[in-house]
């Protein structure tokens, strides 16, 4: 059953890119090229609905009103694995300014705190794209939008290639209204709190670790 403001793409290009993200035979260099791909597709997909202007141009043939986008997009993502996603990302938006948050979880007080934080102004006219190729917990996420969330921008998204229930039930409890722009929304948890049947670490996929 659909959940309201999560958003699955539905594109095929998608599931085949998702389906060599998830193979454990998969190289270095594939899964790059895949995420790269899937990266770019998500954010075509969360872009719809952002303001567009009409703007004048000329065609070789006539002059024409022709849509721009319009709002100040900022992206986010978290580290480590979200920079895997700025790839994809700044080939679709090259204007957008980026913002770096690295969390870091207790593991006794499982209280997150911030190793590294430099954001761009957050206006508000700014839509803000916070991003993590997996949407676990929820928990590295949703300390982001709380903070994000004060600096009041015009609206906040996510965009995550893989994402659990526990991870959206937990957001969609503090953000209802949030879109969440997702390839999958997968099974379950593990105990090590792996996502099911998810695809393994991203960042250490992505980046040969
Ligand atoms: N982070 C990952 O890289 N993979 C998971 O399954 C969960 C969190």
């Amino acid at each position: 059953m659909p959940i309201k403001n999560v958003i699955i793409s539905n594109h095929p290009f998608v599931a085949d890119s998702l389906t060599h993200l998830r193979d454990k035979d998969t190289s270095l260099t594939a899964f790059r090229r895949h995420s790269d791909k899937i990266c770019y597709l998500l954010f075509a997909e969360a872009i719809r609905g952002l303001k567009f202007n009409q703007v004048k141009i000329e065609t070789p043939l006539v002059p024409l009103l022709s849509p721009k986008l319009a709002d100040e997009v900022v992206v986010i993502p978290v580290l480590r694995s979200g920079i895997a996603m700025l790839f994809g990302a700044m080939q679709l938006l090259p204007k957008s300014k980026i913002g770096f948050v690295g969390l870091q979880r207790d593991e006794k007080t499982a209280v997150a705190s911030e190793y590294y934080w430099k954001l761009p102004k957050i206006e508000k006219n700014s839509v803000v794209i916070v991003t993590d190729p997996m949407l676990a917990t929820g928990g590295s996420i949703l300390h982001v939008l709380k903070a994000i969330a004060k600096k009041k921008p015009k609206e906040i998204r996510i965009v995550c290639v893989v994402s659990a229930p526990e991870g959206i039930k937990r957001i969609r409890k503090e953000f209802p209204k949030l879109k969440i722009f997702t390839a999958s929304l997968d099974s379950h948890l593990n105990d090590q709190k792996y996502i099911v049947p998810g695809l393994g670490d991203y960042g250490d996929r992505y980046f040969g670790t």
